[in-house]
């Protein structure tokens, strides 16, 4: 148990042992989350106290923040406290260190200067932070203590939180000290903390009759009487019971209880304000700077804002020291209520205060946020020097990623201008707000052309997220004109990618495409060769368009990771049978979204390596990535709806009907991207296979009408071209199912396409070309298929012995892709056309689950497993365990062998 010490605290036995046990949990790297919850003066900061010393002593590093009212509006402010002292004292190969790897994201929040805009900062910028944690606990166990949390502000509790979940494998405690339902806390994120796995919730309860008997009787010789009134009155709140016996000289005789009495109800507010009053003018003023500078203070700008010389400043501080109303230590409030009684007393100086603090602190070269919090406290006026700050201030919290704080600074920016409406804007977009009234204000004022272009891509992102691709594209079409030069390209750039939503704007869309054939900008690049692949051009012309899209691989980072035209070229590759072209361009992008640390664009990633695997890999780990993928993407109408679909199509190929049925059907209401994603091909298929073929065409019919819009003639999606052949025979209208072939074929051959040459031969039921198109094509499934179609067709036919080759490399086949079911059915007949086949065990590579094989390719690229969990959005925990798994599957003892084990 942590001992107390000299001053030591009544009835808290029960909460010292607990924290006891947590931080040496924490020196065991076994981390977790201490929130102390009590009602104010119940003593969180005195335990909290106690915890650092204990901590201190038992050789873990300390660092610590407090909140405070002022301070909610300043973004990041508690993360700085925590961290800027011990950043500050590193050199700069220790700072290095602590800024390495993913950590790095998080350096723009210590920096002086702002850091430019960047895409998604509010996640990139938590795991940066998470990962700061990570390297400062690696060099010694970290206590990491938060007081008077429910002052603190959002971006930093959404840290704290992140960190909280994150938490359990790593030698850190999080000391959290916090009010229940403190008015204006951020109550959610709070609560959030509070219900984190690895938090143990500790309430210091009030204090018994004993305990404040103990108390009373310290001070004075007490009789029974006036204890039992101070019990009463306190209702055992230690605080209310320290300021009651310094708020009048007691003596503790029974006939003082009435005074007892009369001075609690009005509780400390009473108590402080009379010790103030017994102080001078001069003190008051003092006191009062104290409360308007809250973290800032310094004997300079206290005096100055006292209007007192440094010298008299100081003697003033000395009389607080001595009534107990000030920390003679670091000139802070003995108790936060005390400051908040002297704030409260400020009446009509407070906005003066105030405003002198923020001139003050600005002259002193303090950063914008922190001049911009007491331009908050200001009341609000037309000031365009302040103005310009809060406006500057709200831009940087925009790129530390706190669009919350960024909010509240811009919308006090008074006058208002142009810039400040935009970012205004900007954050409400990122907050998933409505940002078109403040840019339509500012669009209607004298508005430069950059704010204007600025302005039309926040709104025409914000139209298409919001499904109104036909509005952003109207805005972005009025806005190119009006541009300058140089940020034409952009707006074009995205004026195609609305335009490549709707059905309906295909035609323009392809004509934008056509357009702009001979740029060179990535988004027109990677949009052609996706236009050229889906209307038939053979590889020998999509290839080309391809490299010249990815000539850098840079171009997914100059695409920025929230904009996916990257993946249109990447589809071109799979439309046109491209395995290892497309292999590396996925892998191209999963090291840059990697790197950047967004989760959107990490889903993704693992969108387009489930397409991968499941046309030319394994179904198995298709089915995980999609699985993860979707995990990501959760709560988004298009991932939800893009990822759903393919992962429905992936059970279909695994013959998991119930489960792709499951799939299809958890997606939400489609919108006007379904047919992009070929939700209605895939429904199609569904349906044929649950032996419905009418519904089947109907289906089928929706997405060749879309396709058809779109000019996309060669049926990528769920191979919708064979599948209209094999819904056609199941309708017995087998002339139309031939001659439709017979023509897609053609085609097939013509753009050098055997895989789906192949699909249209098995769709007909023509085995034996199947097979040698199959041979030909990088598709491992469509090969298993045809050679199984070629083994039953020759077994019926009663050729048992010619039936066996194809059965067993069919067999083989659907083995290494994961079609469970092709397998069993190949199984059997292999039994009945007479071979013997053995069950080919379950394990070695294939038994991997898509998370171990991708933990292990990292591993074998030589990450180490931190990098690894930076890479994959995972805990240390989570790599080892995986890892450990890979290890017994692969009967392998460690990393060493790994490699080898892999090939
Ligand atoms: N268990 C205890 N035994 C004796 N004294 C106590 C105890 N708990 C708190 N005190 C005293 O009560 C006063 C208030 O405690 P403290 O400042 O720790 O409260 P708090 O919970 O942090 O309040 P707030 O929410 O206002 O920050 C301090 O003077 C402290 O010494
Ligand atoms: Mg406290």
């Amino acid at each position: 148990m942590i001992d107390a010490g000299p001053n030591t605290l009544l009835e808290r036995g029960a909460e010292l042992e607990g924290l006891a046990s947590q931080l040496s949990g924490a020196r065991a790297a076994r981390g977790s989350v201490a929130l102390l919850e009590a009602p104010a003066g119940h003593g969180k900061t005195s335990l909290l106290r106690v915890l650092r010393a204990e901590a201190a002593d038992n050789g873990l590093r300390v660092l610590a923040a407090t909140g405070a009212p002022l301070e909610r509006d300043f973004a990041f402010g508690i993360v700085r406290q925590l961290f800027d002292a011990e950043l500050h004292g590193a050199d700069a190969a220790r700072r290095e260190h602590l800024f390495a790897g993913a950590a790095a994201l998080a350096e723009p929040v210590f920096a002086t200067v702002p850091a430019a805009d960047q895409q998604d900062p509010a996640h990139s910028t938590l795991y940066g932070l998470y990962w700061l944690a990570v390297n400062l606990a690696a060099e010694q166990p970290l206590l990491l203590v938060i007081d008077d949390a429910h002052w603190a502000d959002a971006p930093s509790l959404r840290f704290l939180d992140a960190l909280a979940r994150r938490v359990e494998d790593l030698p850190v405690l999080l000391a959290i000290g916090a009010r229940p339902a403190e008015p204006g806390a951020e109550q959610e994120l709070l609560d959030g903390l509070a219900t984190a796995p690895a938090t143990r919730l500790h309430r210091p309860g009030a204090l018994s009759e004993a305990a404040v008997r103990a108390l009373v009787s310290a001070k004075l010789d007490a009789e029974p009487g006036f204890i039992a009134a101070c019990f009463e009155t306190t209702r055992g709140n230690p605080l209310l019971l320290t300021e009651l016996l310094k708020s009048a000289p007691f003596a503790g005789r029974a006939d003082e209880a009435e005074a007892v009495r009369t001075t609690v109800p009005g509780t400390v507010a009473r108590t402080v304000t009379a010790r103030i009053r017994r102080l001078s003018d001069h003190a008051l003023a003092v006191a009062r700077a104290i409360a308007v500078l809250g973290d800032a203070t310094s004997l300079e700008r206290v005096a100055a804002l006292s209007g007192l010389t440094p010298a008299e400043a100081a003697s003033e501080l000395d009389q607080l020291a001595q009534a107990d109303l000030i920390d003679p230590a670091d000139a802070r409030f003995t108790h936060p209520m005390v400051r908040e009684v002297v704030e409260a007393d400020l009446g009509a100086q407070r906005a003066r205060l105030h405003r002198e603090a923020a001139r003050r602190l600005h002259a002193d070269g303090a950063l914008d946020g922190v001049v911009a919090t007491h331009l908050l406290a200001a009341e609000p006026a037309n000031d365009p020097w302040a103005s310009e700050i809060l406006a500057r201030a709200g831009r940087r919290a925009l790129a530390e990623g706190a669009p919350d704080v960024a909010l509240t600074l811009l919308s006090r920016c008074s006058p208002a201008t142009p810039e400040s409406l935009v970012a205004l804007g900007l954050a409400r977009f990122r907050l998933g707000e409505d940002p078109l009234p403040p840019l339509d204000e500012a669009l209607a004022g004298d508005v430069s052309p950059d704010l204007a272009a600025d302005a039309a891509a926040i709104a025409a992102a914000a139209l298409v997220l919001a499904s109104e691709p036909r509005r952003a594209a109207a805005r972005l079409r009025a806005a190119i004109p009006r541009a300058p030069e140089a940020r034409r390209g952009e707006l074009e750039d995205q004026l195609v990618e609305a335009l490549s939503y709707r059905d309906d704007d295909a035609e323009e869309y392809l004509a934008t495409v056509e357009r702009h054939r001979d740029s060179d900008r990535p988004t027109l690049l990677c949009h052609l060769a996706h236009a050229r692949a889906m209307a038939g051009a053979p590889r020998s012309e999509v290839l080309p368009a391809w490299r010249r899209a990815f000539a850098d691989t840079r171009v997914f980072a100059r695409l920025g990771v929230e904009r996916f035209a990257a993946l249109w070229a990447i589809e071109a590759l799979l439309a046109v049978e491209a395995a290892d072209e497309a292999k590396e361009a996925i892998r191209a992008m999963t090291d840059l979204t990697d790197r950047a640390g967004s989760r959107s664009s990490a889903g993704a990633a693992a969108w387009l390596e489930a397409r991968w695997e499941r046309r030319f890999g394994h179904l198995r780990r298709a089915e995980d990535l999609a699985r993860h993928g979707l995990d990501l993407g959760r709560g988004a109408h298009v991932p939800e709806t893009a990822i759903g679909t393919t992962l429905g199509g992936i059970l279909l190929d695994r013959g998991d009907l119930p489960g792709a049925r499951d799939a299809l059907a958890a997606i939400p209401e489609p919108g006007p991207t379904a047919s992009i994603f070929g939700l209605w091909a895939t429904r199609a298929r569904l349906q044929l296979e649950e032996g419905d073929p009418e519904a089947a065409l109907t289906s089928l019919e929706r997405q060749e009408s879309a396709d058809a819009a779109r000019r996309w003639l060669i049926g990528l999606r769920e191979d919708s071209h064979a599948l209209r052949v094999r819904i056609l025979l199941a309708l017995g209208r087998a002339d139309e199912a031939e001659a439709f072939a017979r023509t897609e074929i053609d085609r097939a051959q013509a753009r050098e396409a055997a895989g789906a040459e192949a699909v249209l031969h098995l769709a007909l039921g023509d085995a034996q070309r199947a097979v040698d198109a199959a041979q030909r094509a990088p598709l491992p499934l469509v090969r298993a298929t045809a050679l199984a179609e070629l083994g039953f067709a020759l077994r019926r036919d009663g050729r048992r012995a010619d039936a066996r080759p194809p059965l067993r490399e069919a067999r083989d086949l659907a083995h290494r892709c994961g079609a469970v079911a092709l397998e069993a059915r190949v199984h059997e007949e292999l039994v009945v056309a007479g071979a013997r086949p053995q069950r080919l065990a379950f394990s070695g590579v294939d038994a991997l689950t898509a998370q171990e094989r991708r933990v292990a390719e990292l591993a074998v690229r030589g990450l180490r497993n931190r990098e690894i969990a930076e890479a994959l959005f995972v805990s240390l925990k989570t790599v080892e365990v995986h890892l450990g798994r890979a290890y017994t599957k692969l009967g392998i003892k460690g990393r060493s062998q790994l490699a080898d084990a892999l090939a």
